[in-house]
C-alpha cells in the first residue's frame, strides 16, 4: 500500500480506503463483511470510513464494524484510522437529522457506543444543512475534538461558499479541517471546479467517495445489468435507468483503453482519480473480498501519459452519471 499525507497534516492515509456504506449492515453476510475488513487491513488499508446511518438498518454497519474490530483486530486499533459522520436522517423527531449541535453531539455518543470505540480518528459533518448556521456545526466539531471524542474533523459535500466559511471557522479555533470528503470520479468531476483548490488552500486533504461511480466504472455493466449488482436492487442510489446505453458505450471504450494499459476498467478508474496529488485517498466500496483484492491491483500502475489522459477526456466528453 502507498500512503499519502492528508493535506498539510502529519496524518498519512492509505491511497485506497474502505467504505462501509453498503454490504456491512445486519442485512448483509457478516462473514463476508468480516473477511473484507480483515483482508483489507492485512493489505495495508488502514482507513475505514463509516457514518451513523450506514446499514441497513441505520447504525448496523457501525455495530458490525465494532464487533469485527473487538473480535479480530482489537490489538491493532492504533494502526487504524476510523471515521464516522452525522448529518443525514438517523432517528425520528427534529434532533436526528441535519447539522445542529444537538444532533452531532448525540450522534457521536451513539456511534462511539455502537462501535465500542473510545474515540474516532476523524469525525465529519456529513453535509451542509442550510437551516443550521455553519458556525454552530463547526463549534460542535471543535468541542468534539476538545472532548477527546475525535482526533481530527472533516466536512463532506459542503458547497464551496459554506466550505470556505467552515474551514475558516475551524482554522481560527486551531482545529483545522483535516479533510474534505466529496464524490469524485470520471463521471463526477465537480470537485475540479473549486473544491480541490479550496482544500489545498486550507491545507486540508481530499478524499473521494464513489470513485467507481458505484460500480459503473468497472466491467460489471458492459453486457447488461447483472442480478448481483447495485443497479439491480429495487431501491438505492444507483438505479437501472442511470446505466444508459450511451454511458455503457463510453465505458466500453474506456475499458479498451484500460486493457491497452494492462489494467481492468476499475483499476484505471481508480488510478485516474488519484492522478491529481491533491487527492489524498479514494474510499472504495466492495461487495466481497474478491472485488477489493482486484481493485488494490491499481497500485501497480498509477501513471498516465498525457495522451492517455486526453483520450479519456475525449471519450467522456463531459458525461456524468445522471
Ligand atoms: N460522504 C458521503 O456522503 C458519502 C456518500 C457515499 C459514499 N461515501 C463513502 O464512500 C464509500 C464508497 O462508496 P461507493 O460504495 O459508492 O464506492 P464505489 O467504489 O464507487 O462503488 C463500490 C461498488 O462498485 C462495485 N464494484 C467495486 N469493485 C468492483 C469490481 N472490481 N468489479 C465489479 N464491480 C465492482 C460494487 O458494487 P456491486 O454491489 O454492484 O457489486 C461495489 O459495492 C462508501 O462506503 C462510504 O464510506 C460517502
Amino acid at each position: 500500500m502507498d500512503y499519502a499525507y492528508c493535506g498539510k497534516s502529519g496524518l498519512q492515509l492509505p491511497i485506497i480506503s474502505l467504505g462501509l456504506w453498503h454490504n456491512f449492515g445486519f442485512i448483509n453476510d457478516y462473514k463476508e463483511a468480516r473477511e473484507m475488513i480483515i483482508r483489507a487491513f492485512e493489505k495495508g488499508v488502514t482507513h475505514f470510513d463509516l457514518a451513523n446511518n450506514y446499514g441497513p438498518p441505520p447504525g448496523s454497519a457501525e455495530s458490525n464494524f465494532g464487533k469485527i474490530l473487538q473480535e479480530n483486530l482489537a490489538s491493532h486499533r492504533d494502526e487504524m484510522i476510523i471515521s464516522s459522520k452525522a448529518g443525514h436522517l438517523m432517528w425520528d423527531g427534529p434532533y436526528g437529522d441535519g447539522s445542529s449541535r444537538k444532533y452531532l453531539m448525540a450522534s457521536i455518543n451513539q456511534s462511539l457506543k455502537r462501535t465500542g470505540l473510545e474515540y474516532f480518528d476523524i469525525f465529519y459533518s456529513h453535509r451542509y444543512d442550510p437551516k443550521t448556521p455553519v458556525e454552530e456545526t463547526m463549534q460542535a466539531l471543535v468541542d468534539i475534538v476538545h472532548q477527546g471524542k475525535a482526533l481530527y474533523v472533516g466536512i463532506s459535500k459542503y458547497p464551496p461558499l459554506q466550505a470556505r466559511q467552515a474551514m475558516n471557522y475551524l482554522k481560527e479555533r486551531d482545529v483545522p479541517c483535516l479533510i474534505f470528503q466529496d464524490k469524485y470520479s470520471m463521471l463526477h468531476r465537480k470537485p475540479e471546479e473549486e473544491i480541490l483548490d479550496l482544500a489545498d488552500e486550507f491545507g486540508s486533504g481530499f478524499i473521494a467517495f464513489s470513485p467507481l461511480a458505484q460500480g459503473v466504472l468497472t466491467d460489471k455493466y458492459l453486457n447488461g445489468i447483472p442480478v448481483d449488482s447495485r443497479a439491480a436492487e429495487p431501491t438505492g442510489f444507483l438505479q437501472k435507468g442511470q446505466v444508459t446505453t450511451a454511458l455503457v458505450e463510453k465505458v466500453k471504450r474506456l475499458n479498451d483503453l484500460a486493457k491497452q494499459r494492462g489494467q481492468t476498467m476499475a483499476e484505471m478508474a481508480l488510478a485516474w482519480a488519484l492522478r491529481d496529488n491533491r487527492v489524498t485517498s479514494l474510499i472504495v466500496g466492495a461487495r466481497n473480498t474478491d472485488q477489493l483484492n482486484k481493485n488494490l491491483q491499481v497500485l501497480q500502475n498509477l501513471f498516465f501519459t498525457p495522451d492517455e489522459l486526453l483520450q479519456i477526456d475525449e471519450i467522456l466528453d463531459g458525461a456524468t452519471l445522471g
